[in-house]
């Protein structure tokens, strides 16, 4: 998909619009107390949570990544039409065919924009972000969305108390456009080691374990994990990519305004924190009021940071998660919107400017 091309150093990517969606239906501890053996003091103390949001049965992924990515949209003041890519960084898919990206462009109305899915588990968003960046960065194409978006009450299993208290649902959006060098998405880095794929896992309905009766007596499409051996991993490797990247980006810790971290687990989230030397009031936090929501943790977090008037522009801020694969990544990134190089109009039968490869 490469026009060839070295990439260009005077070019980067900024994001010029947030959106977030969660489901109406609650879910609080107590309401888990009545379905397995466990308690609203220890859901609390372990992990932070107080309630998760639930999809309703008629919603799937699409369904919340099309209202946060309208806000993203709106906020950029960007149509549809306008966007060259969607990417939807997600574990739950509405089906296995066709993509979700593809469901949501044609929701949106986004004739232009190729539209694929991502799957890096919770540092999906972290993984689009990088994708939708480099590919702006290349002269490839304008305008990208990146949503991250999970069901995850649809693969959480409700006799598993060790997994059911942790998960919610909910979806997160961004939008790029391309900006000067240097300015923008500053860094971004992405991690994976395959040998730790059995810390979190869905063995059944793959190639590995196609659907049968058996699998669904067994219960193999839900998510297993080993918890404690996640915790350990996931303190290490947020801690060490977020100080990759802001090396990369030729920052600090302190010249960071606010850390946007993957919602597992309050201890993490504070443990990172704490190793980093950042305060609490320089966090970003949701899980009390919606567990873990996967890929779409730290978009919801972006998005309530920007709506909620804590990233000024100007402001640098960083964002990092780990998940099942397991992965990790982080970004470091100005929030300054107006950066934005201005929209070309497009011209029939083109990509969205002259004299590059288009994708549409
Ligand atoms: N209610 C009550 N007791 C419970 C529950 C529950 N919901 N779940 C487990 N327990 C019990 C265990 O059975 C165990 O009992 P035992 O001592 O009698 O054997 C005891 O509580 C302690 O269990 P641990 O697993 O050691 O508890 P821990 O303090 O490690 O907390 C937790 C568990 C919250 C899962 C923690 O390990 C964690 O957050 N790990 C990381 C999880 C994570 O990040 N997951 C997602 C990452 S990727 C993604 O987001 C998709």
């Amino acid at each position: 998909m490469s026009d060839g091309k070295p990439d260009n150093p005077q070019r980067g990517s900024v994001i010029v619009g947030t959106g977030a969606c969660v489901p109406e239906r609650v879910l609080t501890n107590a309401d888990l107390e009545r379905l397995v053996d466990t308690n609203d003091q220890w859901i609390r103390e372990r992990t932070g949570i107080r309630e998760r949001r639930i999809a309703d049965p008629s919603q799937a992924v699409s369904d919340l990544a099309a209202v946060a990515s309208r806000q993203a949209l709106e906020m950029a003041g960007i149509e549809p039409a306008d966007l060259d890519l969607i990417i939807v960084a997600t574990l739950t898919p509405d089906r296995w065919l066709p993509s979700a990206s593809c469901t949501l462009q044609e929701v949106l109305g986004a004739r232009h924009a190729a539209a694929f899915d991502l799957n890096a588990a919770c540092s999906g968003f972290i993984y689009g972000l990088g994708v939708a960046d480099s590919m702006i960065r290349s002269g490839m194409l304008e305008t990208a969305l990146v949503i991250g978006a999970e069901t995850l009450s649809r693969i959480v299993d409700y006799q598993d108390r060790s997994t059911c208290v942790l998960f919610g649902d909910g979806a997160g959006a961004a939008v790029l456009r391309p900006c000067a060098g240097g300015r923008g998405v500053l860094a971004v880095e992405l991690r994976s080691d395959g040998t730790q794929g059995n810390l979190l896992e869905i063995p059944a309905g793959g190639s590995r374990l196609p659907a049968s009766h058996q699998t669904v007596d067994e219960r193999g499409h839900f998510i297993k994990m080993r918890g404690n051996e996640l915790f350990k991993f996931a303190v290490r490797s947020m801690e060490s990519v977020s100080r990759a990247t802001m090396e990369a980006a030729g920052v600090a810790p302190e010249d960071i305004s606010l850390l946007i971290p993957h919602q597992a687990n309050y201890r993490i989230v504070k443990a990172t924190a704490d190793r980093l030397g950042m305060s609490e009031d320089r966090i970003v936090l949701n899980i009390e009021r919606l567990g873990n929501t996967s890929s779409a943790s730290v978009p919801i977090g972006l998005d309530e940071a920007v709506r909620g008037g804590r990233l000024k522009l100007g402001d640098r801020f960083a964002m990092v998660a780990f998940g099942g694969g397991v992965t990790w990544g982080a970004a470091v990134c100005e929030w300054n919107p107006a950066l934005a190089e201005p929209l070309h109009e497009r011209t029939a039968g083109a990509g969205a400017a002259a004299g590059r490869s288009s994708v549409t």
